[in-house]
C-alpha cells in the first residue's frame, strides 16, 4: 500500500483565498452577528463602525451571550472549528468568524467570558501569518486583554465607554475586534476632504444599518418564533425591516393553498413555507392603493433598487439570506414590481440548495423552480401588474417636448460628446457603474438606468420628493440620462401646460441634458458633492421662483 503523507495547506496563501470568498462589509458583519445570535445566543448585540483617535477605522461586534472559555475560543479561531450544531442554528461551517473578519480586516481578536470561567482572549494577525507562513495566532495573556479591553472604552464616547464598563462587569460576554480595515480606510482615505470622506463614512454606515434591519428583521421583531433581539449599531437601537410592508394598509397578500404555500420538497424534511404579497403603490402617482406616505415607498425598496427589490426573499432559519430577483423563475419586470414572496428554509435543506459559506447565495433545485412557476407566480404576478397599472394611469401622456422627440438626433450628440470628452462609463460587477473622465473617476452606486427605457435621454418621473428637480443618471448603454422630478414644483410650470408650451419644454430638456453632460464630464470622486450641491441649490431656487410666484 502507498504510503501516507501529511500535507498542509500553505498558511498565508490559504488564508489569502478564504479572505477573497467574496463577503462585503455588511455581509462579514452579518456573518459575525449570526454567531452572536445563534451560538452565543445572546439577547443585545452592539456593533460599533467607527475610528479610533488616530484615525483608523474598526468594528467591534459584541454580545452577551453565553461567550467562550479559553479552550472553546481557541476552538472557535481554528479555521473549520468543530462543534455541535442543533437544529436551528445559524452557523454550519466553523468558518465565518475567521474568513468573514478577515475578509475585512487585517488583525481580528477576540476576547469572551464564560460564565465562571477567566476571560480568554486570542488574536489572528495577517502580517503575522504572511511573516511566518504558519498557521499560527496569537493567545492574548491577562494583561494583553484588560489593555484590550481598556483601549475599548478609551477609544468610545461616554454611552459606548458605559456600556462597556456594563458588559464587561457581566458573567459571560464575547467581543469580536477588527482593526486595520484595508479596504474600506483606503476607499476612505482617497477622498481629497475631509467632509466628502466624512460623508462616505456615513454612507456606508447607513447601508450597514440597513443590511442589518433586513437580515435580522425577524430577529429584531421576534417574529416566526424567532429568538428577540436588541441589535444595536453604535448608540442607535435598529428596528426590524419589512421587506413585505405588512403594517402598511393597503399591503395584499394573496393566499396559497395549504399544499402550494407549504410546498414538500423532500418527504424527509419538512415543507418549505411560501407566502405571496403585492405591495402599495408609489403614493406619488394616482391610482387607490398607495403608501401611506413618501418615505414608506422609499424605504420599502430596500437596499436595491424598486425594480430589483421584487421577487423571492428567502430565510434560512429565521435569517435573510437572499433577496431581489425571480431564481430564473422569470426576470425582472418593471411592471411587476410590487410583488414579492417569502420562501423559508431551515438548515435541513441545506444539501439541496447548495448554500454558500457566506451564507448569503442559494441555488434552487429543479422542482422547487417548477412549483414556483406554475403555481406561485401566477395570479399573484397578474394582481402586481394590475395595480401597478392602476397607478400609471393618466401619467404617461408623453411629454411632446422637440428635445423628446427628436430622440435620434439628440443621442447622436450625446454621442459625440461623450466621445470627444474621452469619457467612459461601465458598469463593475452587480452593484456599480464606473465613470472615467479627463478629471479622475467616480464611482456610482445609482443603477436606475436598468429602469430606464433605453435611447430616451430625458425622461419624467416622479422622485417621491420635491427636493431636486433633476438628475443625471450614468448609465453604460447610453452614458447618461436625464430625470426631471414631476413631483418639483417647477415641472408643472414647464410641462404641466399640455401642448401650448412646447418651446419651454424644450429649452428646460436642453438645460438639464446640458447640466447633466456637464456632470458626466467633470465628475469626480473628489467633487461629487460639488454637483450635488449646485443641484440641491438650483432646485431650491428654482422652487422659490415658483413659491414667490415669480413666473
Ligand atoms: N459570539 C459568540 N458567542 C459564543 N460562541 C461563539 C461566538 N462566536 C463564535 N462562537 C463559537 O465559535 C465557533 C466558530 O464560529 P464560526 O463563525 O467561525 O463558525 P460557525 O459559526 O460554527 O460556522 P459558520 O462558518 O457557518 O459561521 C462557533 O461555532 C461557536 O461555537
Ligand atoms: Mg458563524
Amino acid at each position: 500500500m502507498a504510503e501516507k503523507v501529511v500535507s498542509l495547506p500553505a498558511a498565508a496563501r490559504t488564508l489569502h483565498a478564504l479572505r477573497d470568498l467574496g463577503y462585503d462589509m455588511n455581509s462579514a458583519v452579518a456573518d459575525v452577528v449570526d454567531n452572536s445570535i445563534s451560538r452565543g445566543r445572546a439577547k443585545n448585540i452592539r456593533v460599533y463602525f467607527g475610528r479610533d483617535k488616530q484615525e483608523k477605522f474598526h468594528v467591534w461586534i459584541c454580545d452577551d451571550g453565553v461567550g467562550m472559555s479559553s479552550d472553546e475560543l481557541k476552538n472557535a479561531m481554528q479555521l473549520g472549528s468543530s462543534n455541535n450544531y442543533v437544529r436551528g442554528d445559524l452557523s454550519k461551517y466553523g468558518m465565518g468568524l475567521k474568513t468573514a473578519s478577515l475578509s475585512q480586516a487585517s488583525k481580528l481578536t477576540v476576547l469572551s467570558k464564560r460564565k465562571r470561567y477567566h476571560t480568554a482572549g486570542y488574536s489572528w494577525d495577517m502580517y503575522h501569518v504572511n511573516k511566518v507562513d504558519r498557521w499560527e495566532m496569537f493567545r492574548l495573556d491577562k494583561r494583553e486583554i484588560s489593555k484590550t479591553a481598556l483601549s475599548l472604552v478609551a477609544n468610545s464616547d461616554a454611552f459606548g465607554a458605559a456600556y462597556f464598563k456594563k458588559l464587561f462587569s457581566g458573567q459571560s460576554w464575547t467581543v469580536v475586534i477588527w482593526e486595520d480595515l484595508k479596504e474600506f480606510q483606503s476607499n476612505h482615505d482617497s477622498y481629497e476632504s475631509g467632509v466628502t470622506a466624512n460623508n462616505y463614512y456615513y454612507r456606508e454606515l447607513e447601508k450597514l444599518s440597513l443590511y442589518l434591519r433586513m437580515v435580522f428583521g425577524r430577529f429584531i421583531s421576534g417574529e416566526n418564533s424567532a429568538r428577540k433581539i436588541n441589535l444595536f449599531l453604535g448608540n442607535r437601537k435598529l428596528t426590524a425591516f419589512d421587506p413585505f410592508c405588512r403594517n402598511e394598509r393597503h399591503t395584499l397578500e394573496i393566499p396559497l393553498t395549504k399544499k402550494h404555500g407549504n410546498f414538500l420538497l423532500d418527504h424527509r424534511f419538512e415543507p418549505i413555507r411560501i407566502r405571496r404579497y403585492v405591495l402599495p403603490t408609489n403614493p406619488a402617482r394616482p391610482g387607490e392603493f398607495k403608501f401611506s406616505k413618501a418615505e414608506a415607498w422609499e424605504e420599502a425598496k430596500g437596499n436595491l433598487s424598486w425594480n430589483e427589490s421584487q421577487g423571492f426573499y428567502v430565510y434560512r432559519n429565521n435569517r435573510l439570506i437572499n433577496w431581489g430577483g425571480w431564481y430564473k423563475t422569470k426576470t425582472l419586470d418593471e411592471h411587476d414590481k410590487l410583488a414579492r414572496a417569502s420562501i423559508d428554509l431551515s438548515d435541513e435543506h441545506d444539501s439541496l440548495f447548495k448554500l454558500d459559506v457566506k451564507k448569503t447565495k442559494i441555488q434552487f433545485p429543479e422542482s422547487l423552480k417548477n412549483h414556483l412557476q406554475d403555481n406561485v407566480n401566477k395570479g399573484f404576478i397578474a394582481q402586481a401588474k394590475t395595480r401597478y397599472a392602476g397607478s400609471e394611469r393618466g401619467i404617461k401622456k408623453k411629454i411632446a417636448s422637440v428635445l423628446r422627440q427628436n430622440e435620434k438626433k439628440v443621442n447622436s450628440l450625446a454621442s459625440s460628446l461623450v466621445r470627444a470628452g474621452h469619457i467612459s462609463v461601465v458598469q463593475n460587477g452587480e452593484d456599480r457603474v464606473i465613470i472615467n473622465n479627463k478629471n479622475g473617476k467616480r464611482i456610482s452606486l445609482d443603477m436606475t438606468f436598468r429602469e430606464l427605457e433605453a435611447g430616451q435621454k430625458v425622461i419624467s418621473r416622479s422622485f417621491g420628493t420635491d427636493e431636486l428637480f433633476w438628475k443625471m443618471v450614468p448609465s453604460p448603454d447610453s452614458k447618461f440620462q436625464v430625470l426631471v422630478n414631476e413631483d418639483h414644483p417647477f415641472y408643472k410650470i414647464v410641462y404641466g401646460n399640455g401642448k401650448k408650451d412646447k418651446k419651454t419644454m424644450a429649452i428646460v430638456d436642453a438645460f438639464v441634458f446640458t447640466m447633466s453632460f456637464v456632470e458626466l464630464k467633470c465628475i469626480t470622486t473628489s467633487n461629487e458633492f460639488l454637483f450635488d450641491q449646485m443641484r440641491e441649490v438650483a432646485s431650491a431656487v428654482l422652487r422659490k421662483i415658483v413659491k414667490e410666484k415669480i413666473l
